[in-house]
């Protein structure tokens, strides 16, 4: 295998060349906290498949009974799993968890490979789902700090736009001399454009509110199955070419719920636990949009074994990146075709005695009706019915009533007319102010 993926497919073939990487997760014993090795490799695997044009060409948990600080694992486990990694022609180990820069250089060395840690696939995956300009700032800003660490080697993703694979066919050796200060000033340089953009975020804010649609917002796990839902709710090409929302980024449709309302739906990036703390402003600009739901829907894979847990990490990470209490949330049971009979059962009753709940399916379609009648009721605004009394004098006040249509009925009394009516806190305080 060449030194920097030169088999890779090149020239007038438009097709974007595919990555073979192999997933390693070290299972460290004197890590007091660490994960399930099972599960935890998932989803390792699970978030190498959120990069396009990345293939998983193997993946495998490696037990190390404790860290070798030059080389993270023992020389005959590195000779072992030279062989394998050469096997499965992969050019690009993704090792999912800390690696020091020496551990990095010499791995990569030794295998004939390119190598990401944990950090450095999460800032690929970020900088692939960035939307927003602050997104991509913060992105590019958690790239720069963390190859300051590392000048071993140029993080080629700074070459890029944005999105994509970018460690690949890089620069390689030949910048691993990359300037300290180069790297500094274009830090500086980010952090200016950043104060803008920041400042301008209320402007964008304001023009968004503007969208005349309230909007719904999917957050959850990492593979819970949000793309699938977004894309079962909206059929997505359907709306590829509507005008009106073209300036809005990929990630939010329109969809028009059964009793004829409309609303705006936005796809997230998916929450990770362990998320390295250098990367949480980064992520937490990624998930901008959420902050200005009218309504976050949590989607939950129910019938992942660590359900429970992924579910508390989420309602941490909402908490975190200062969610308002008071945004109305409802939380969706994913993927109840994987349950056995009885657990679905038991799930799908339970959904039916919460109003904020919904079990489904987002592959088969069972239960998605229930969940948008479930959005559309929750987006409806709360009514109350009080009871006013209206001198005769003040007819330009019962005029009004009438014309908002929400009298229920009007009975004349000595004081006045004494007006029942049903309405919004919103035509209440209307009402007030005439
Ligand atoms: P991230 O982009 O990593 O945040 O993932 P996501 O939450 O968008 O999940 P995605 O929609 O990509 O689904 C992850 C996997 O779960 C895919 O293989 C889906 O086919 C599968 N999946 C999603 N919903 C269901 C479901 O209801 N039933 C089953 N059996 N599989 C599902």
């Amino acid at each position: 295998m060449g030194d920097d993926g030169s088999d890779r497919r090149t020239g007038s073939d438009t097709k974007p060349p595919v990555t073979r990487a192999f997933v390693l997760h070290p299972d460290i014993k004197s890590n007091r906290d660490r994960r399930a090795a099972g599960p935890a490799l998932a989803e390792g695997v699970a978030l190498a498949a959120a990069l396009p044009d990345l293939v998983v060409a193997g993946a495998e948990v490696v037990p190390l009974p404790k860290v070798q600080p030059g080389w993270l694992f023992g020389s005959g486990k590195i000779a072992e799993l030279k062989e394998r990694i050469a096997e499965a022609e992969a050019e690009l180990v993704l090792v999912d968890g800390p690696v020091t820069p020496v551990q990095q250089r010499n791995l990569e060395k030794e295998w004939g490979v390119k190598l990401l840690d944990r950090t450095g696939l999460i800032l690929e995956i970020f900088s692939d789902r960035a939307r927003t300009r602050e997104g991509v700032l913060q992105v590019e800003m958690a790239a720069l700090a963390y190859q300051r660490t590392r000048l071993v080697r140029a993080w080629t993703h700074l070459e890029r736009q944005r999105g994509g694979l970018g460690f690949v066919g890089g620069p390689g050796e030949t910048q691993i001399e990359a300037d300290r200060r180069a790297i500094d000033e274009q830090l500086v340089r980010l952090r200016r454009q950043l104060d803008k953009v920041v400042k301008t975020r209320d402007l964008h804010r304001k023009a968004r509110a503007k969208v005349p649609f309230p909007i719904v917002a999917l957050v959850g796990y990492t593979n819970a199955g949000k793309s699938t839902l977004f894309n079962r709710l909206t059929g997505a090409e359907v709306f590829a070419k509507d005008m009106l929302f073209a300036t809005l980024d990929p990630t939010m449709r329109r969809v028009v719920l059964p009793a004829g309302d409309e609303v705006i739906l936005s796809d997230t990036v998916g929450f990770i636990s362990d998320l390295p703390t250098e990367l949480v402003a980064a992520f937490r600009a990624t998930l901008e949009e959420v902050l200005d739901a009218d309504l976050v829907v949590h989607v939950r894979d129910i019938s992942h074994p660590q359900s429970a847990e992924q579910a508390e990490d989420v309602e941490t990470i909402l908490e975190q990146i200062g969610l308002p209490e008071d945004t109305p949330r409802i939380e969706v049971w994913n993927k109840i075709d994987l349950l056995e009979a009885g657990d679905r059962e038991a799930s799908v009753t339970q959904a039916e005695r919460s109003e904020d709940l919904f079990a489904l399916s987002a592959v088969t379609g069972e239960g998605l009706e229930t969940l948008l009648a479930g959005i559309s009721a929750r987006l409806r605004p709360a009514m109350v019915t009080e009871v006013l009394t209206l001198p005769y004098s003040d007819g330009k006040r019962r005029a009004w009533l009438f014309k908002e249509g929400v009298v229920d009925a009007e009975d004349q009394e000595e004081a006045g007319s004494r007006m029942t009516v049903t309405w919004t806190e919103v035509q209440k305080a209307r009402f007030d102010r005439l």
